[in-house]
């Protein structure tokens, strides 16, 4: 470790360490520990902060260059290294200025938002009532993730259907009550070679041709992937295959023509505003100083809470249905991101990377894991995640939304002491031993961190300027850190062995390998030996 700064984070937390949380969240400046952004808000007053962390960490993202990598990004720069490309998502929400390759993705966008107009108005050559999204991962989870956030934008647009997994089951569950006829099937794929994304677009081939036959099954197909030819040879025409940039990463990649299923189904008008959310928060972090830059800010407290402070998890709560797929959405996007252990440059790592990121919905959670949350032995950094226009008109439920994730805060925070919990008890007549036996099991500890994440309301700009906000977060943890957010090379080792395991299920020499593995084989063999 070379990182001269990081010193002073370690000694920071050390001090804080030794007060209780609910001390250092009783904030003389509240206002200081809520960190503003276009369409939201980011409460850290309930966070494991206070002065001496933000400013310890600001030297550290000096020490990284964290302003200076902020400008690369949005020059075009080769920021990431190892696959030697620039990182353009953000080009895709409008911001580009004169550099070339977002000129030439702006025309393709326009290709694409063309396309998606003719297939909304029929003009396809038959109506589009269901479009069946196939692909994975970064090709999947974003669409998946905004088709159930503004779906009810649009009252007209066709149903969007997802097939992801290569278990057939999820084909077949995907195209269960759809006619092929009103189907238009899209297959995403930067590589157009993912053995999932392959598999299902097989099946979804043979499947029109099996309902339309052979001569009007392609009409019925197109493409987006960053290998046209590989799309073709599939059976896409070729103005119907919609490139995909090299310097977009799936993960990021929402915005670009991997979300045309959205572009039709919600149409050209929320599609923008949600761009236009999004162009807001590239203005904010692009163009404010880091000691109001509330991406780079969180980024600075994930790096203290999950490596100085060795909290190994985020558990992500979405307190708002329409948003239940963000836990997902950010295990790739930040997981993929930084989980990593390979240093990018100067400085070298200072600890462990990306904490593990899980969650859920609210209030759903509370039936379930919540328990551990409030009173496990394992730390975990809660993240609640709300909009002020909770309950989609409903009053009554909306202010019930809201007050659960609230209450959920304070309790983690404050908990509740066995002396209480024994008075409490004894006030409803509880007999004095019965009290004091159970008053144990009621003892909460508090001083459990959180954030509260609130949105102004769910519109397309507050959930393009949320996504946006995680983005570039994540960009920003990458930096601190000391990695490469934009690579993902732990993702290969696992598609070479399955190729290899695959041919001996099928009954190729195994090879060398691992006893387990083989005996996994033996047993497999029995149903699927060729
Ligand atoms: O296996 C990981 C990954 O490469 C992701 O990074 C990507 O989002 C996903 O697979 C899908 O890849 P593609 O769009 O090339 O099918």
């Amino acid at each position: 470790m070379t990182l001269a700064s990081w010193k002073k984070v370690e000694a920071e937390f050390e001090r804080l360490h030794a007060r209780k949380l609910q001390d250092t969240a009783k904030r003389a400046n509240l206002e200081a520990f809520i960190w503003k952004a276009p369409h939201l808000e980011a409460d850290v007053a309930k966070q494991l902060i206070d002065e001496g962390v933000t400013s310890a960490m600001q030297a550290v993202a000096e020490e990284r260059g964290l302003k200076a990598k902020i400008a690369d990004l949005f020059a075009g720069k080769i920021v990431n290294s190892s696959e030697n490309r620039p990182a353009l998502h953000w080009a895709l929400r409008g911001n580009y200025h004169g550099i070339a390759t977002t000129e030439a993705m702006a025309k393709e966008a326009e290709k694409a938002a063309a396309f998606a107009v003719k297939a909304a108005r029929g003009g396809l050559g038959f109506p589009v009532k269901t479009i069946l999204h196939v692909g994975i991962g970064g090709s999947d989870l974003g669409p998946r993730l905004i088709y159930d956030a503004l779906r009810d934008y649009s009252s007209t647009g066709p149903e969007i259907r997802f097939a992801a997994n290569v278990d057939p089951e999820d084909f077949a569950e995907a195209t269960a009550g759809v006619d092929p006829k009103t189907t238009l099937v899209l297959v995403v794929s930067k590589s157009f070679k993912t053995p999932e994304t392959a598999s299902n677009a097989q099946l979804a081939r043979d499947w029109l041709v099996k309902h339309l036959g052979e001569a009007d099954a392609n009409n019925h197909l197109a493409a987006v992937s960053s290998a046209p030819d590989k799309a073709k040879a599939w059976g896409a025409a070729e103005d119907r295959i919609f490139p995909m940039d090299e310097s977009v990463g799936g993960r990021y990649s929402v915005w670009s023509s991997v979300g045309l299923s959205l572009q039709i189904a919600l149409g050209a008008d929320v599609w923008q505003r949600f761009l236009n959310g999004a162009a807001e928060m590239d203005a904010h972090f692009r163009d404010t100083p880091l000691a109001s830059n509330t991406p780079a800010r969180l980024a600075m407290m994930d790096v203290f809470l999950h490596t100085a402070a060795d909290i190994p998890s985020r558990t992500v709560l979405a307190y708002a249905h329409r948003l239940r797929k963000l836990p997902d959405f950010l295990q790739q996007l930040e997981m993929e991101s930084n989980g990593k252990n390979a240093s990018d440059g100067p400085g070298g790592l200072v600890g462990d990377t990306a904490p593990i990121v899980w969650g859920s919905v609210g209030t759903l959670g509370q039936h379930s894991f919540h328990q551990l949350l409030h009173q496990g032995t394992r730390q975990t950094s809660i993240e609640f995640v709300a909009a002020l226009s909770a309950g989609a008109g409903d009053k009554a439920r909306g202010r019930a939304l809201l007050s659960n994730a609230f209450a959920q805060a304070e309790g983690l925070l404050g908990g509740r002491s066995e002396a209480a919990a024994e008075k409490e008890l004894l006030s409803k007549g509880i007999a004095a031993d019965k009290a004091q036996a159970q008053a144990h099991h009621m003892d909460m500890p508090g001083g459990r961190n959180s954030t509260t994440i609130l949105l102004d309301d769910l519109s397309p700009e507050s959930v393009g300027a949320l996504i946006a906000l995680y983005e570039h977060r994540t960009f920003a943890a990458g930096i601190l850190w000391g990695i490469n957010p934009f690579d993902q090379w732990g993702v290969e080792l696992g598609k070479i062995l399955a190729e290899q395991l695959d041919k001996a299920i099928a009954g190729a020499d195994a090879g060398q390998r691992d006893p387990s593995t083989l005996r996994l084989v033996d047993r497999a063999r029995i149903k699927f030996k060729s």
